[in-house]
């Protein structure tokens, strides 16, 4: 992300993942009502998705050095995007405002496993049956490598910080299912990712 004053955070994976995104996105998220997007970052894809479900409101997140970026994407967004608001996974005893669905994109490899864990204990507690957690990014697979691309990319997160790292899809689906949710749908994206849909099916 490249930042200067009052410039807007830019990350060109967003400009190249948005539109896939985009396409299961149109297929998991509610008619209407409030979806938490967790680790926004530079606040683009909080304006591109909020544009594209006017219907929805947006309400982007992440840890506090990145709200003022995501609040200049916000600026040229409609009203439906809301402020962003301060969220940190690793925080104890998560809470989650409220929401009818949760979106979080190529983080869950960054944050720390306990990330993971936590957002679907407060997911757990947040989200009724039927509503869905979304995640994007690379994931591995008990029956088969990882694809050479996201071995390097492992290796280059892990050089970076040793507890971020692709998450194994059987693990999240473990930590998932302890938590009320199940896979409802894995779909392979551009550039060895993968778009994961967790439906809430326990009323908790
Ligand atoms: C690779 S970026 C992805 C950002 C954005 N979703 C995208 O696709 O461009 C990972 C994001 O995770 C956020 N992050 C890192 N640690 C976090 C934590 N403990 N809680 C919440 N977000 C965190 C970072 O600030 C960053 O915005």
């Amino acid at each position: 992300m490249n930042r200067s004053s009052r410039e807007k955070p830019f990350a060109i994976a967003c400009e190249r993942n948005r539109d896939p995104i985009l396409t299961v996105l149109r297929q998991v998220l509610p008619e209407r009502g409030r979806v938490l997007e967790v680790g926004s970052g530079t606040g683009q894809h909080a304006a591109y998705f909020s544009a594209a479900f006017p219907h929805l409101e947006w309400l982007p997140s992440d840890l506090p050095e990145n709200l003022e970026g995501i609040s200049l994407w916000r600026e040229q967004a409609g009203e439906n995007c809301l402020a962003p608001i301060s969220l940190d996974l690793l925080a104890d005893r998560l809470q989650l405002p409220q929401a009818d669905a949760i979106v979080c994109i190529n983080t869950l490899h960054i944050v720390a496993w306990q990330g993971a864990c936590n957002l679907f204990e407060a997911a757990g507690r947040s989200l009724a049956p039927g509503q869905v957690v979304y995640l994007y990014g690379p994931y591995r697979y008990a029956d088969r490598p990882l694809e050479p691309s996201n071995v390097q990319f492992n290796q280059w997160l892990k050089d970076r910080d040793p507890v971020s790292g692709i998450r194994n899809l059987d693990d999240l689906t473990t930590v998932a299912r302890d938590q009320g949710f199940v896979l409802d749908a894995d779909a392979p994206m551009p550039a060895n990712n993968r778009s994961l849909c967790f439906r809430c099916v326990d009323d908790r």
